[in-house]
């Protein structure tokens, strides 16, 4: 059966051959500690590192690229926009919070999603 390998969790999540499996729903239904808030692709809580098996997963969509900006070019997904198919690895920053709330990438995107203007 195909596995989801939570690192940071030590957790393994198994599914049914042939299944696509929500990342999110899988870790919360098994309980393998990836921090979300919202599940819609909105905060950005739920950045995973997709560490093995990138080629199991579903293609972004317009969204999780908004929302990621540069940080998919270094191989992050957000587990609630990602369907897997097969093998994966993922880690993840247990402290993590949303995209909105510490980071000045965050704050970059949110800027550029509400267009406002830079404050100088
Ligand atoms: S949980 Fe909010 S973007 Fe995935």
């Amino acid at each position: 059966m195909p596995k989801i390998n939570f690192k940071t969790s030590g957790k393994v999540a198994e599914f049914a051959e042939g299944d696509e499996v929500n990342v999110l729903r899988t870790s919360i239904r098994a309980e393998c500690g990836v921090p979300w808030r919202c599940a819609s692709g909105n905060c950005g809580t739920d950045r995973i590192l997709i560490e093995e098996g990138a080629e199991h997963l579903s293609p972004p969509r317009r969204r999780e690229r908004e929302r990621l900006g540069e940080l998919m070019d270094q191989g992050v997904r957000l587990a609630c926009q990602t369907y897997a198919s097969g093998d994966i690895t993922i880690s993840w920053d247990p402290e993590q919070k949303g995209l909105d709330e510490d980071s000045e990438l965050g704050k970059r995107l949110k800027k550029r999603w509400l267009g406002v203007m830079e404050d100088s």
